[in-house]
C-alpha cells in the first residue's frame, strides 16, 4: 500500500507494480482528486481511500510506504503498525525533531517491524563507482568524507550524510558541531535554516564536513541546481567523489586521475531499491537503506541543528529528544544569509 499519491508516491508506486515480487493494492491519498488518474496509471484496480488508517486495517498491506512530505511520520508509523505491515518504507527525512525521530525508533522496536529510508541516490552508478574506489583502498588512509549541496537542510542534508556514512563504512559518529544562519526557509514545507554547517567525528577516526544552503559552494560543472551536490572521501593518497547530476571523479596515486559519468535518475534508482525490500523480507540479505542505518545519519543531522541553537559539541549517541525546529526559530538571527554564489540568491530570495 502506497500513502500520497504524490512525485515521491506515484515513484515508488510504478516501481512496485513493475516488480513481479510485489503487488499494489491500496492508494491513500487525502487530495481525492488525485486519486483516480493515480489509480489509473498503477493499474491492477488497486484500492483507493483518503483515510489511511482505514485503507491499511482494511488491507493489512505486507509493505506499507508512505511518501507524505517531513511533518508526518509518527501518525504513519502507526497507521502502518496496526495494519501489521512487515516492511515500512518512507521517505527521507526520517524526522524534523529528535523527539520524533526517538519515538519512530520505539515504536518500530516494540514491534519489530522492518523499516527502510528512501535514500536511493546510492543506486546510481556513479555514487556506487566512487564506493566502489574507496572501498578498494586507493585513496590510502581515509581520513575525511564531506558533502555539501546547495538546496536546503531538510531536502538534502539526510543525503549528504547516509551517503558519506556508506563511503565509511556506517562508522557511528561520536560528537557533532554545527552552525545555521537565515530564517528565509523556516516556514517551507521542508523547514530549514537557509544554510547549515557542520563537522562531524567518526568513531573511526574520519573527519566529516557537511554543508547545505545557500551558503554551501556552487558546484559549476552541474547545470541543474538540486543536483548541485558533492560528496567524497579523501585520504594519504588521493580522493574520490561524486556530483549528483555531473558524474564522478578521482585522482589517486595508484590509479592517476578518473572521471566518468552518471546522473540521478529516479528511473533507475527506484527498482533495485524496491528489490532489495523483496529481498529482505525473502530473508536474503538487510535491505542498504535500513531504518537504523538512517536512524544514524538522523542523530548526526538533529545534533548539527542542536550545536547551532545551544553551541559546542553535541555527544552522540543521543541521549533524549528536544524539539530542533522550535530551537532554531528562537536563535536564529533575522540578518539574511549570505549566498556562497549568485546561483543561489534566487533560490533563497536574496
Ligand atoms: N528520496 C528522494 O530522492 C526524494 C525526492 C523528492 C522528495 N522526497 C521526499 O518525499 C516526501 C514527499 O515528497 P513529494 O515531493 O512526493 O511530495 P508531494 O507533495 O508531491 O506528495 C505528497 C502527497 O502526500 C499527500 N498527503 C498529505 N497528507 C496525507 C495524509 N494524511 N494521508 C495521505 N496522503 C497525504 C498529499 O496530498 C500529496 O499528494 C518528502 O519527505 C520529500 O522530502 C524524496
Amino acid at each position: 500500500m502506497v500513502v500520497g499519491a504524490g512525485k515521491r508516491g506515484m515513484h515508488h508506486a510504478t516501481a512496485f507494480q513493475a516488480n513481479p515480487r510485489f503487488k499494489v493494492i491500496g492508494l491513500c491519498d487525502i487530495d481525492a482528486s488525485k486519486l483516480d488518474a493515480a489509480a489509473a496509471k498503477i493499474g491492477g484496480g488497486v484500492k483507493t481511500g483518503t483515510d489511511v488508517s482505514a485503507l491499511a486495517k482494511e488491507l493489512k498491506p505486507d509493505v506499507f510506504c508512505f511518501c507524505t512530505m517531513p511533518n508526518l511520520r509518527i501518525p504513519m508509523i502507526k497507521a502502518a503498525i496496526a495494519g501489521d505491515a512487515k516492511l515500512i518504507a518512507f521517505e527521507k527525512p526520517v524526522a524534523l525533531t529528535s523527539n520524533e525521530l526517538l519515538v519512530i525508533r520505539d515504536l518500530l522496536a516494540k514491534v519489530g517491524v522492518k523499516a527502510v529510508v528512501s535514500h536511493q541516490h546510492r543506486y546510481g552508478v556513479h555514487y556506487r563507482k566512487v564506493k566502489e574506489i574507496i572501498a578498494s583502498g586507493a585513496l590510502g588512509r581515509v581520513h575525511t568524507v564531506y558533502g555539501y549541496a546547495t538546496g536546503w537542510m531538510t531536502h538534502m542534508l539526510s543525503h549528504l550524510i547516509d551517503y558519506t556514512r556508506w563511503y565509511n563504512d556506517e562508522a557511528d559518529a561520536t560528537w557533532v558541531m554545527g552552525q545555521a544562519a537565515g530564517r528565509g526557509k523556516l516556514t517551507d514545507n521542508h523547514p530549514s535554516p537557509d544554510h547549515i554547517a557542520g563537522f562531524v567525528q567518526y568513531a573511526n577516526g574520519v573527519r566529516g564536513i557537511y554543508e547545505c544552503g545557500a551558503g554551501a559552494p556552487d558546484q559549476p560543472e552541474v547545470a541543474k541546481w538540486w543536483g548541485k551536490c558533492r560528496m567524497g572521501a579523501q585520504g594519504t593518497e588521493g580522493f574520490a567523489e561524486v556530483l549528483t547530476n555531473g558524474g564522478w571523479r578521482a585522482v589517486t596515486k595508484r590509479d592517476g586521475a578518473q572521471n566518468g559519468d552518471g546522473v540521478m535518475n529516479y528511473d533507475l534508482d527506484m527498482p533495485p531499491y524496491i528489490q532489495d525490500m523483496a529481498d529482505w523480507l525473502d530473508g536474503l540479505k538487510p535491505h542498504p537503506c535500513l531504518f537504523e542505518s538512517a536512524f544514524k545519519g538522523a542523530e548526526i543531522m538533529l545534533a548539527m541543528q542542536q550545536s547551532a541553537i545551544s553551541g559546542g559539541q553535541i555527544a552522540l549517541p543521543l541521549m533524549s529528544g528536544m524539539d530542533e525546529q522550535e530551537g532554531l526559530k528562537k536563535v536564529l538571527s533575522d540578518r539574511k544569509v549570505l549566498v556562497s554564489s549568485e546561483v543561489n540568491a534566487k533560490e533563497f530570495n536574496v
